[in-house]
Parts: C-alpha cells; structure tokens; sequence
C-alpha cells in the first residue's frame, strides 16, 4: 500500500489523551515521509470536509491538553449510507491514502463501516468508559478514574465529619467500568452498575451495616446507566433514611470527568497508540484497533529468578522519544 497522506479524526466522547495520539500520530507520520490533515470535529468533519493539515508545530505545547484539539462529534447520521459515501467522496476528493480514528464504540462502528467499503482504516482505542473490546485499557480512562476518585476522597471527608451517606454518580451510560473501579479504589460500600440488575434490597443492606459497624459514612457510587441512577436511587430511599441509619446526599460528577489533564498514563498511552497506528499502516495492515494487552494482570514469578535481577528497560522508546521531540 503507497501512502502519502493520511487524515486523522477524534471522535465520540472527547478522551484525556486523545492530543497525546494526535501528536504522536502526525510526528510518527512525518518521519515515515507522509503529510496528515485533520479534520474537525470527528465524522462530521470528514463528512463535509472540514480539514486543515497537520504539521510538526501544529502539534506543539498539547500532550498536556485537556479535550481534543481536532474537536468531536456525536453524529449518528453516519450510520446512513449516503453519508458514508459522502465521507468517501471527502477521502477520494483530499487524496487521503488512509484514515486513523481516535474514540470508542460509537466512533469503531463508524471505522468499520469505511473499512468494509474498502478504505484503509485503523482505529486507536480511546474513551473514557474502557469499554472497547481489543484494548485492556482506553485512552482517557486513567484519568477519568483519577478525577471522580479525588471527588470521592473529598466526599468521604465532609461525610464523615457529618455521619452521612454519599451517592456519588460516575459517568458511563452502558457500562459500569468507571464505577467499578473507582468503587474498589475508593473504598465504597455499594457498587451500582448497569450490567448487573440492582437489588434495592441489598444496597439498602449495605449501607445498613455499614451504619451498625460504626462506620462514619457510606459511599455508595453508581453508574450513570445503572436502573437506580443516583436521583432515582436517593427518591427511593428518602421515605426509608430511618431505616438506613445515614442521612444521604448526591453528587452527580458528570462531564468534569471528561475534561481533565491527562495523566501520565493516558498521555503515554496516546502516544503509543498513536505511534502503533502509524506503523500498522507502514507495515500495510488496516481495517484494525489499536489497543494495549496485558497491564491488568497480577504475574507470580519465583523469587529465585527476581533475586539479583534487574527489570531491564525498553530503551526501543528512546528512539520514538527522539522522533516526538522534533
Ligand atoms: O464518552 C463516554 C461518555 O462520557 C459516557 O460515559 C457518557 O454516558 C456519555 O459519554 C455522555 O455523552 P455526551 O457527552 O454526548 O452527553
């Protein structure tokens, strides 16, 4: 396959990282003798053509940005065939070789749909909710989980001064993977999720027996998609608090989730995404997510074989440092 140009889109939900990917994507780009365009605001863009080239500078001073330079898009209209044939006609029109999508579930439907019409596409794996199969973490995920684990950590501290329950409403409309995780890292009573169908009768248990251990608070987080959200959950209870023991209260964090400074882990993980994405379009390979394998694991390895050994570095990032520094 003979690329010289290709084009980049974020799309979906905007991911901390994403800017990590852009820019690794337009230098990795650059060094394999190739031009990137842009297009704004995910499929959008692509669909009427909204571009602008990408260059070295145009990618400065943004690892650390919240949000997307490129913009995004909600735009279910490009599930309609004419659309897509509009996108296409974009690609043909701009002389784009090969396409790289940044996002999650909505955005990969999106890349597929090109690829089976035969257009050269490779996705990177990014939203906030980690629940993109092919990739055990997403771009933006770490940081989310930091950012609604720094308002439960504030949340536990006014509960206890004044013995109460907090319900605490993470993002993630059909799945719990936010939930989840900042419910174990934050120590929470009761985990609220939409894959699992929630008896009322057990979170009121929860939060019972936290109150009759003594417990200075209860934090009860819920998935914005869970069948009690945090609204529904707290109309529930509001006749029964007696009978819970704490009084409660809700704090629903939406979007500030989204909108944070990646982390060192998501900007990393942009970055090597986005460089993946570049080399399996120079190795040829498409219509293919870009993910990371393997991170979540516990490994048991003999203590004979760690005793004395030191864990070797992969000075092969040296050289993809030395590339994204130009
Ligand atoms: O992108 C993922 C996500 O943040 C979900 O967790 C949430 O349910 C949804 O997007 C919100 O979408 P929007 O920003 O379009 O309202």
């Amino acid at each position: 396959m003979k690329i010289s140009r290709i084009g980049v889109i974020t799309s979906g939900g905007d991911a901390p990282g994403m800017n990590a990917a852009i820019r690794a994507v337009v230098r990795t780009g650059i060094e394999n003798g190739w031009e990137t365009v842009g297009f704004v605001g995910g499929y959008r863009g692509l669909t009427h053509g909204e571009l602008h080239p990408l260059k070295r500078r145009d990618v400065g001073g943004i690892i650390n940005r919240a949000g997307t330079v490129l913009r995004s898009s909600r735009f279910p209209e490009f599930q309609e065939d004419e659309t897509q044939e509009r996108a296409l006609a974009t690609l043909e029109r701009e002389q784009i070789d090969a396409l790289v999508v940044i996002g999650g579930n909505g955005s990969q439907m999106a890349s597929y749909a090109i690829a089976r019409r035969g257009f050269p596409v490779v996705g990177v794996a990014s939203t906030i909710d980690n629940d993109l199969h092919g990739s055990e973490t997403t771009i933006g995920f770490d940081t989310a989980l930091n950012i609604a684990l720094e308002s439960i950590d504030r949340l536990r501290a006014t509960a206890s001064s004044h013995r109460r329950g907090m319900v605490v409403e993470v993002m993630g409309r059909d799945t719990g993977h936010l939930a989840l995780m900042a419910g174990i890292a934050g120590g929470a009573e009761s985990v609220l999720i939409p894959e699992r169908e929630t008896e009322i009768e057990a979170v009121a248990q929860d939060i019972r027996s936290a109150y009759e251990r003594g417990k200075p608070h209860a934090l009860i987080v819920v998935a914005e998609g869970a069948n009690y959200n945090a609204g529904k959950l707290v109309r529930h209870f509001r006749q029964h608090e007696k009978k819970l023991g704490f009084k409660l209260r809700t704090t629903v964090l939406g979007h500030v989730q989204r909108g944070g400074e990646p982390t060192y882990f998501d900007r990393m993980l942009g970055t090597r995404l986005g460089a993946a994405a570049t080399d399996a379009l120079a190795r040829g390979e498409h219509g293919v997510l870009i993910g990371i394998s393997g991170c979540d694991e516990p490994a048991v390895t003999p203590l004979e074989e760690v005793a004395g050994r030191k864990k070797e570095l992969d000075t092969g990032l040296l050289r993809l440092a030395g590339v994204l520094a130009k």
